[in-house]
């Protein structure tokens, strides 16, 4: 190993000052957070917080927005994400998502699954198959879909889209994955599907999950971030977060929000 920061001490993701806002409206105001390797991180607080705008910040799916303004860094594995080397391609399939409504492609099931490793070039063409059996699997899809492979996506089930968008994000062999309200359009039972999954997903990867449901970070998170009105309130471990609240916001919070 030739850095300088061991690596269970360099966070997987970092923001340092980071500050975002559309046009004259500041959204977030310098946030910063460490996001440590391998654990899942969830982003709670209530609707206009600007969890969305700093999870999107993260893979800089903002950037084409109009107006979107930005001051401050974001590190993965200590290198700015928003520096000149920066490849947007290389970065998205370092640091995968998914968001709230799923979002298939319009072509098969199984090509759905392989769609950015074949444009990653990351296997020849006669793995695909494997590759997207292998993934399947993996989110418990493979035996509700493995005589439809060739069939449209849009015929799936809400909750099978999602694992079905979950397959395509794993393929990638992301290092991050980012997740904004994952489960918000789903049923209980796929919401549960989804959730033993992400929870599989940790120590081999990163996660960070937007949630306004706080039984929801409960269940899957180690570490939650508290946003309240475009500032980070405060963030720790889980249980602690919610068992102690250090910031009167947050008690307030949690209290409305279980009440
Ligand atoms: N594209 C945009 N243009 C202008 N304002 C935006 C845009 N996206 C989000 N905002 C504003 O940023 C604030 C935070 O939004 P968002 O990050 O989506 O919050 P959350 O995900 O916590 O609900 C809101 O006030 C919202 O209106
Ligand atoms: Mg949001």
């Amino acid at each position: 190993m030739t850095g300088s920061v061991p690596d269970g001490v360099r966070p997987a993701l970092e923001s340092i000052e980071l500050s975002l806002g559309f046009g004259a409206v500041t959204v977030l105001r310098s946030v910063s957070l460490r996001i440590e390797r391998g654990g899942i991180f969830a982003l709670l607080g209530p609707t206009g917080s600007g969890k969305s705008t700093f999870l999107r910040s993260l893979n800089r799916m903002n950037d084409k927005i109009p107006g979107f303004r930005r001051e401050g860094q974001v590190l993965l594995e200590g290198e700015s994400i928003y520096g000149q080397r920066g490849d947007l391609m290389d970065l998205r399939r370092r640091v995968g998502m998914l968001f709230q409504r799923p979002n298939p492609f319009p072509m098969s099931i199984a090509q759905n699954v392989v769609a950015g490793v074949r444009a990653h070039k990351m296997a020849p063409r006669r793995e695909l198959s494997a590759i997207a059996q292998r993934r399947l699997e993996q989110v418990g899809l493979w035996g509700a879909v493995k005589d439809r492979l060739g069939e449209s996506p849009f015929r799936l089930s809400g909750g099978q889209q999602q694992l079905l968008c979950l397959a395509r994000a794993l393929a990638v062999e992301p290092e991050v994955l980012l997740l904004d309200e994952p489960t918000s359009s789903l049923d209980p039972v796929s919401t549960e599907a989804i959730e033993a999954l992400i929870r599989s997903l940790a120590p081999e990867l990163t996660v960070v999950i937007v949630t306004h449901n706080l039984g929801q970070a409960k269940r899957v998170a180690d570490h939650t971030a508290f946003f309240h009105d475009g500032h980070l309130v405060e963030h720790g471990p889980t249980a602690r977060l919610f068992d102690s609240p250090a910031e009167a916001e947050t008690a307030r919070y949690i209290a409305s929000a279980l009440g």
